[in-house]
């Protein structure tokens, strides 16, 4: 057999599969670059020509119109180190006090709410500066708190933190060696990747930046590990909470904000 008649038009083996093959290098185009993408619901990937271009790993901001497909989230923007608040000082404290009057409406006089509010009494002094920088630069997000911060300066935040840290903070109420504490507060769930919630905040350990939970409202409490589940709250940085918020049941949340707020009942 020559190579001529092989490659020949005329070899009805050749044409065939030369046929075969383009056959398979179109249908496969097709499904790759058009059906596959077209099948995902996010807008960018809508239209043909959108389509061909995120197979192709073209990006998306060469496409005029089309909004970007990894959507940037602001997150937080603060930096907890061992120093920051350390020692605020009596005069930062009394301006703080000033401040929140402001705040007394919701948060209490003394920083102790009675309604679904978060307490701030005894609140670690760099939590309660952190969230309220988060919540100015929209890292965090709520209706009431978010024109609240929008308009405190660094120094404000400094002497509100201080002055919310001065503050005695609710004591536990329950015995202290722990024993009505729920599993996933104590030891967390090593199997679904969760550590302990006392390993962060407070019992076993404090990590810088974890909230005193003790005395928070149970419904308060609840919707924030929903929030972080979600991702609606984003700002605690590496995600550490949401992390952990995203492996636990409804039951273990239930049985999280039961436990801290119990700690409340005065
Ligand atoms: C009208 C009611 C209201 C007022 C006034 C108010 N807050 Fe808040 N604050 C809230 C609510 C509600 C939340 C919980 C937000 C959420 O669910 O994410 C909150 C949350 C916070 C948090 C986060 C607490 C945490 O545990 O994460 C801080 C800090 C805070 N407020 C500080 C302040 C300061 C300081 C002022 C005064 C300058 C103030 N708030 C005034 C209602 C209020
Ligand atoms: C790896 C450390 C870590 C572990 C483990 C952890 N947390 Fe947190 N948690 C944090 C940090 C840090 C924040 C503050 C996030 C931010 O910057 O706003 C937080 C915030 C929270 C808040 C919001 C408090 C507030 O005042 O708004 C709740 C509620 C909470 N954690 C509950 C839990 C529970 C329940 C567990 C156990 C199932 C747990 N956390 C385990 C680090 C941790």
């Amino acid at each position: 057999m020559s190579s001529e008649r092989l490659f020949s038009l005329r070899n009805p083996w050749f044409t065939t599969s030369v046929a075969a093959i383009v056959g398979i290098a179109i249908f496969s185009a097709v499904v790759g670059f058009i059906w596959l993408p077209s099948a995902q619901s996010d807008a960018p990937f809508q239209g043909i020509w959108n389509a061909i271009c995120s197979a192709a790993g073209v990006p998306q901001s060469w496409l005029p119109g089309s909004t970007p497909v990894v959507s940037s989230t602001q997150t937080s923007t603060v930096r907890l180190t061992a120093g920051l608040l350390a020692d605020p000082g009596p005069i930062s404290i009394g301006r703080g006090a000033t401040l929140a009057l402001r705040c007394t409406m919701c948060h209490g006089e003394r920083g102790v709410s009675n309604a679904n509010t978060p307490n701030l009494a005894g609140q670690y002094p760099v939590v309660v500066y952190k969230e309220l920088i988060d919540f100015q630069t929209g890292a965090r997000t709520n209706a009431v708190m978010t024109p609240m911060a929008k308009n405190l300066s660094d120094q404000d935040m400094r002497d509100l933190a201080a002055y919310y840290a001065y503050l005695p903070k609710i004591v536990p109420v329950r015995s202290s060696d722990g024993a009505q504490a729920p599993e996933i507060v104590l030891t967390g769930a090593p199997m679904r990747n969760i550590a302990p919630c006392a390993s962060c905040h407070g019992g076993i350990d404090n990590k810088i930046g974890s909230p005193w939970l003790n005395g928070l409202p149970a419904a308060y409490i609840k919707a924030q590990l929903l929030a972080f589940e979600s991702g609606v709250r984003h700002n605690d940085i590496s995600g550490q909470m949401r992390n952990v918020a995203r492996q636990m049941t409804p039951e273990e949340i239930d049985a999280a904000a039961q436990y801290y707020a119990a700690a409340g009942t005065h």
